[in-house]
């Protein structure tokens, strides 16, 4: 969830040499830095490659750019004609992102054996509503409206994504990534059959292919927002691991949710800003509620710029005394 960025001064450091977020994320040597700069300051049991769920979107040719205080601004989609010109077969897409590949290998060559790699990319419906809304959207209306009305070009492009994020975690895992995880950011837009369609069935073509492909690769999902459908998002997408949000009751994940796959999770990245005995205890609910063997710690949502890095140092010390001396 962020464990790179810029609440790190030395990663603020290395994007400002690099000029700029996008320019990082295609500069191996960089990209391969900034993953491994959280692992030289705290006791954390993976790596997460540096890089972004916006890269398909660019290396299908969309326009994509980073401005300060902005976030993503990208050409917008809104028809048949938009999603004919997108690429998505292998060659295309790789003349973009080859130099993320490069930066999975290097991060694999320099990561102590005994850490993970994890990599990565967005799910459909989350990538689709940022190419439609041409950016981040308080709403996504756009996109949900083309959802309901079952639009051609909206299903077209959501197939396209499905066959670009295959080649791309195909091309992680052939680098080097040892488990992948698969953003829905805002799969909480849809609902009951709506749901089924352009999140978890595309997110489920996706984990059956890389089943075929790397059997031994497990994969977590992320289906922020969806409730009591997690359950079904477990089933219907055959994970290994989910990735609940802080607003999900622990208690609720124990009871529906460790025994059918391993729950990442979940404290708010909020009480990473305060610190202290307020983040203590929102930890200890969270590891008092879920069993260790099946539970991987991690935040809800993305780590906040303003949070004190002296903080997620107390954090894990807290955890690793915790898991030493009181749990199961
Ligand atoms: O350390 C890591 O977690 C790995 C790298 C990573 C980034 N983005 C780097 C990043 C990962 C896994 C992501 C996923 C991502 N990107 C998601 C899904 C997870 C989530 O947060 O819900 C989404 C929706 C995006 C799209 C995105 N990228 C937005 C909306 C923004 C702007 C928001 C912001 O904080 O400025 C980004 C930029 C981004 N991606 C940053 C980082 C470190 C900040 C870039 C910078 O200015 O340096």
């Amino acid at each position: 969830m962020r464990q790179a960025g810029r609440y790190l001064p030395e990663y603020r450091e290395v994007r400002q040499q690099a000029g700029g977020f996008l320019n990082l994320c295609y500069s191996p040597e960089l990209a391969c830095e900034v993953t491994l700069q959280p692992l030289r300051r705290f006791d954390l049991d993976g790596a997460i490659l540096f890089a972004d769920i916006l890269l398909i979107p660019q290396a299908m040719g969309c326009e994509l750019d980073f401005r300060e205080n902005e976030g993503p601004v990208l050409g917008k989609i809104g028809s048949s004609r938009d999603v004919a010109r997108l690429a998505s077969g292998i060659g295309d897409l790789n003349k973009t992102l080859s130099p993320v590949y490069d930066a999975v290998s290097l991060i694999k060559a320099n990561l102590d054996s005994d850490k993970t790699l994890i990599g990565f990319c967005g799910a459909p419906w989350t990538v689709a509503t940022y190419m439609i809304e041409g950016g981040t959207s308080v709403e996504r209306a756009s996109s949900r409206l083309a959802a309901f009305a079952n639009e051609d070009w909206l299903n077209l492009l959501i197939e396209k994504l499905v066959a670009s994020s295959i080649e791309y975690l195909a091309g992680q895992v052939e680098a080097g990534a040892e488990v992948l995880q698969v953003f829905d950011t805002w799969s909480g837009d849809l609902s009951g059959e709506l749901l089924d369609r352009y999140c978890f069935a595309p997110i489920a073509a996706i984990r059956s292919e890389l089943k075929k492909r790397y059997p031994h690769v497990p994969v977590i999902g992320f289906a922020r927002g969806v409730g009591v459908s997690q359950t079904d998002f477990v089933d219907a997408c055959d994970i290994d691991g989910v990735s609940i949000e802080w607003a999900v009751n622990t208690k609720w994940a124990r009871r529906n949710l460790t025994d059918r796959c391993v729950v990442q999770g979940n404290l708010d990245p909020l009480c990473l800003i305060g610190g202290g005995d307020g983040m203590f205890n929102a930890t200890k609910l969270i590891l008092d509620d879920l069993p260790m063997e099946r539970h991987i710690f991690n935040l809800g949502h993305g780590i906040r710029k303003e949070t004190p890095p002296e903080h997620v140092t107390d954090l894990v010390s807290f955890i690793r005394e915790f898991d030493g001396a009181a749990r199961p």
